[in-house]
């Protein structure tokens, strides 16, 4: 019984196999352009680093106010720049790692810092904030 339909049999399972390989294929594509995807919003290493560090609003303060009071204030009122005290409120942390680090928004430049004084910087931001 089972001889007879060996010929049918073969056939259906190479019918099969096209139809498992035009799934792998498809699968895979689909985790392809996930992927690609997925790696244009993964994270800048140095953003990473600095969102998991904790940061110190001490070193944060003079840092800031060596670099950003000549145009931020020196209390973040404002003056070429915006007024800093509720920014972290408009913005969220990366955002203003990517402000401070890219230099995107000229006449601010970018400043070249390490993540650990980034993430001193952003905790004084995050300070100025609560302050009333
Ligand atoms: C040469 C002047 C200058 C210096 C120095 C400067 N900034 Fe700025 N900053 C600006 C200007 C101008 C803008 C507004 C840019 C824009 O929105 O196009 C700005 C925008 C910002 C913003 C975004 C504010 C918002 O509401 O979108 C942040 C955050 C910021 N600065 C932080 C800093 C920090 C922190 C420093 C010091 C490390 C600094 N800036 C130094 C001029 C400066």
């Amino acid at each position: 019984m089972k001889s007879t339909s060996s010929i049918g049999a073969v056939k259906e399972k190479n019918s099969q196999q096209g139809l498992v390989s035009l799934l792998l294929i498809s699968l895979f594509s689909c985790f392809l352009v996930f992927f690609l995807l997925f790696k244009q919003t993964t994270k800048d290493p140095y953003i990473e680093r600095t969102l998991n560090l904790s940061g110190s609003i001490k070193n944060g303060s003079q840092l800031f106010r060596m670099n950003c009071v000549g145009c931020h204030g020196i209390s973040a009122q404002g003056l070429v720049g915006p007024d800093l005290n509720k920014v972290t409120e408009e913005l969220n942390d990366k955002k203003i790692i990517v402000q401070v680090v890219k230099g995107l928004t000229p006449p601010m430049p970018s400043f070249e810092m390490d993540s650990q004084s980034m993430a001193d910087l952003l905790s004084y931001l995050h300070s100025l904030n609560n302050e009333e």
